[in-house]
C-alpha cells in the first residue's frame, strides 16, 4: 500500500467518471470535488447498503432527513460552540498550518511502525513458534518504544484534557518534530481553532443572524428524538438514523476525499435505558464491523482503535480504522454519547425530552449509542481496495475495479457480438428487461475484448453477449468479471442469474 496508490485511485476515478476536482474548470477548490455519474450510482449503492443494513433490517431503527440549518441555539447546547476546535499551529518558516495532534499522532505512528517491522522480522525468523504477546512484551527495542508511545500519549492526553496548550507545544518540541515540508522546527504557540462554518441568516445581520452549517448530522436527530418517539410510538431501545451533508472548516482537508470541508455521513442514535449503554456500546462496535466485513475486502483490512482524546459528548469511543492507501486511518466511529445531547437541549431548549418507560413507570432521559460513518471515505475504502492492476494469462494487462457486486454502479453490459444483423435490436430488448431492476449499460463500438475492458475498469461484475446463436437458442454469453469465465445462459434464466450474482441479499448471508 502507498501513495502510489492513492495517486492511481485519483487518477482512474477522474478517468472514469467517479469523482472530479470541484469546479475544475477554474482551476478548482482546494479539497472540495464533484461525484461524476458512475461515482453518484456508488455513493447511491453504499448508501441502500447501509441504510438497508440499519434502517430496513432493524424494526426497532427509522430514518429521518433534518435541515442543514438549525437553530443557533442547537450548536450552544451541544458543546460546538465552545468545544468544537481542533489544535492548531503555524511553521514561522513555511508558513504552513498543521493540526497539533495530528504531528504527535504522526511521531507516534512512526515509531508503531518500527515496532510492527521488527514482529514481522521476528514471525518470519521463528514460524509457527511465533508467539506475538510474548515477543512484544520481553524484546528490549519493542519494551522501550512502547514505553516511549505510552509516555508521549499520556502527556498529550494530559495536556488535552486540561486544555494546556503551551505543554502541547513543549510535548512537539521535546519531540523535537519538525515541519514535515520544510523541515523547520520554529513553531508558533498551539491555538484552538473552532471547526464550524459561519453564515448569515437572510436579511439579519450582525451577531443575531449567525447560523451555522451542521458539523454533524446527529444534532437533526436529537433535536427531533421526541418527534419521532411519539410520532411512531418507539419504545426503548430504538435508533433513529440519517443520510447527509456535514460540514467542518479542516485546517488541513488532504488526501482526495478522505478529509473534506463539505462530506457526508451516515449516523444512527441509538437511544437506551440508561445502564445499559455499556452492553449495546459493545454490540454496536460488533455490528458495525460485521458490516465492512460482510464486503469482503480481506482479512485485517479493519481494525479498532479507541480514542485517547474523547469529544466533548462522549463517555467511550472507537474507531473502525480502515487500510489506506495512506495507511490505517478512521473510517467509521462509535461513541456511548451518555445523556449529554439530550440533556444540553432539555436545559437549552426548557422542554423536556424524556421516555416514560411503562414497565417502571419512570420518566428519564435516554442515554445514547452513535454510530457515525464517513460516506465519502467509505467510497475511497471501497475504490482503494477494488483497485488492481492484473497480468492475465496470455501476458495481457488489465485494470479491473473488484468492486462488491451489490455496490458495483453499473451492475451488466449487454454487449451484441456486432453491429447488424438483428443482434442490436435483441441486445436492447435484454437491456430492456434488466434495466427495471438494475443500472445497465449497453455498448456495441469496438472489438469485444476491448469492450470487456472497459466495464473491467469500471467494475461492472457481468457482461452479456449477444451473438448469431442468441436468434435461435435464445441464450447469451455471461462473461464474470472476478473469474473471467464464460457461460452459455438462457435469456428467461438472465433475471434471476444477474439478481443472484449483484442482489444485495448475499451482503446480510454473509454477516
Ligand atoms: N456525530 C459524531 C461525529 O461526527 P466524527 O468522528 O467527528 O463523529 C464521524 O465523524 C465520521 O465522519 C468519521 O469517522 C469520518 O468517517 C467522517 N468524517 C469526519 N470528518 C470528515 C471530513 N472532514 N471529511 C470526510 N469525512 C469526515
Amino acid at each position: 500500500m502507498s501513495d502510489d496508490l492513492l495517486k492511481k485511485v485519483i487518477s482512474h476515478s477522474k478517468e472514469y467518471g467517479f469523482v472530479f476536482p470541484s469546479s475544475e474548470i477554474y482551476d478548482g477548490l482546494s479539497a472540495a470535488y464533484d461525484y461524476g455519474q458512475l461515482g453518484s450510482e456508488l455513493k447511491n449503492n453504499i448508501k441502500q447498503y447501509w441504510w438497508t443494513a440499519m434502517v430496513r433490517m432493524h424494526e426497532n431503527i427509522v430514518g429521518i432527513d433534518s435541515s442543514i440549518f438549525m437553530h443557533p441555539t442547537t450548536w450552544k447546547a451541544s458543546g460546538h460552540v465552545d468545544a468544537f476546535n481542533d489544535p492548531l499551529i503555524d511553521n514561522k518558516d513555511s508558513k504552513k498550518r498543521y493540526r497539533a495532534d495530528v504531528l504527535i499522532e504522526d511521531y507516534v505512528a512512526k515509531i508503531e511502525a518500527k515496532i510492527t517491522k521488527d514482529v514481522v522480522k521476528a514471525a518470519k525468523r521463528f514460524g509457527d513458534a511465533f508467539d506475538e504477546a510474548q515477543f512484544r512484551s520481553t524484546n528490549g527495542r519493542i519494551v522501550e518504544r512502547q514505553a516511549q508511545i505510552d509516555d508521549i500519549l499520556r502527556r498529550f492526553k494530559e495536556a488535552m484534557d486540561t486544555e494546556d496548550l503551551p505543554a502541547v507545544k513543549t510535548l512537539i518540541e521535546d519531540l523535537q518534530i519538525a515541519d514535515p515540508d520544510s523541515g523547520s522546527r520554529n513553531w508558533t504557540d498551539v491555538r484552538q481553532f473552532n471547526l464550524m462554518f459561519k453564515t448569515e441568516l437572510g436579511a439579519v445581520s450582525g451577531d443575531s443572524g449567525i447560523i451555522y452549517l451542521r458539523p454533524e448530522t446527529a444534532q437533526g436527530i436529537f433535536v427531533n428524538y421526541l418527534n419521532v418517539q411519539k410520532s411512531g410510538r418507539m419504545k426503548l431501545p430504538f435508533g433513529i438514523a440519517q443520510i447527509g451533508k456535514a460540514f467542518r472548516n479542516e485546517i488541513i482537508a488532504r488526501q482526495f476525499i478522505f478529509r473534506m470541508r463539505e462530506f457526508e455521513q451516515m449516523e444512527m442514535q441509538f437511544f437506551v435505558k440508561p445502564g445499559t449503554q455499556e452492553e449495546w456500546y459493545e454490540y454496536w462496535k460488533q455490528a458495525r464491523l460485521k458490516w465492512h466485513q460482510a464486503l469482503g475486502f480481506g482479512d485485517g483490512k479493519h481494525r479498532f482503535h479507541d480514542h485517547i482524546k474523547l469529544a466533548h459528548y462522549a463517555e467511550a469511543a472507537a474507531d473502525i480504522e480502515f487500510d489506506f492507501p495512506m495507511g490505517f486511518k478512521e473510517l467509521e466511529g462509535i461513541h456511548s454519547r451518555t445523556d449529554f445531547d439530550l440533556r444540553q437541549h432539555e436545559e437549552h431548549s426548557g422542554r423536556k425530552l424524556r421516555y416514560f418507560d411503562p414497565e417502571t413507570q419512570e420518566s428519564y432521559v435516554p442515554f445514547v449509542v452513535e454510530t457515525s460513518i464517513g460516506l465519502d471515505r467509505m467510497f475511497l475504502a471501497t475504490l482503494s481496495a477494488a483497485y488492481a492492476e492484473e497480468t492475465l494469462e496470455d501476458g495481457s494487462q488489465r485494470t479491473v475495479l473488484n468492486i462488491p457486486a451489490p455496490l458495483a454502479p453499473v451492475k451488466a453490459a449487454v454487449l451484441p457480438l456486432i453491429k447488424k444483423d438483428g443482434l442490436p435490436e435483441k441486445a436492447r430488448e435484454i437491456l430492456t428487461m434488466l434495466q427495471m431492476d438494475h443500472n445497465v449499460q449497453y455498448d456495441e463500438k469496438d472489438a469485444i475484448g476491448r469492450r470487456y475492458r472497459r466495464q473491467d475498469a469500471i467494475g461492472t461484475p457481468l457482461c452479456i453477449t449477444v451473438d448469431h446463436d442468441t436468434l435461435t437458442d435464445q441464450a447469451v454469453t455471461i462473461r464474470d468479471r472476478d473469474t473471467m469465465q464464460q457461460e452459455r445462459v438462457a435469456i428467461a434464466d438472465l433475471v434471476a442469474r444477474v439478481n443472484e450474482k449483484v442482489g444485495m441479499t448475499q451482503l446480510f448471508a454473509a454477516s
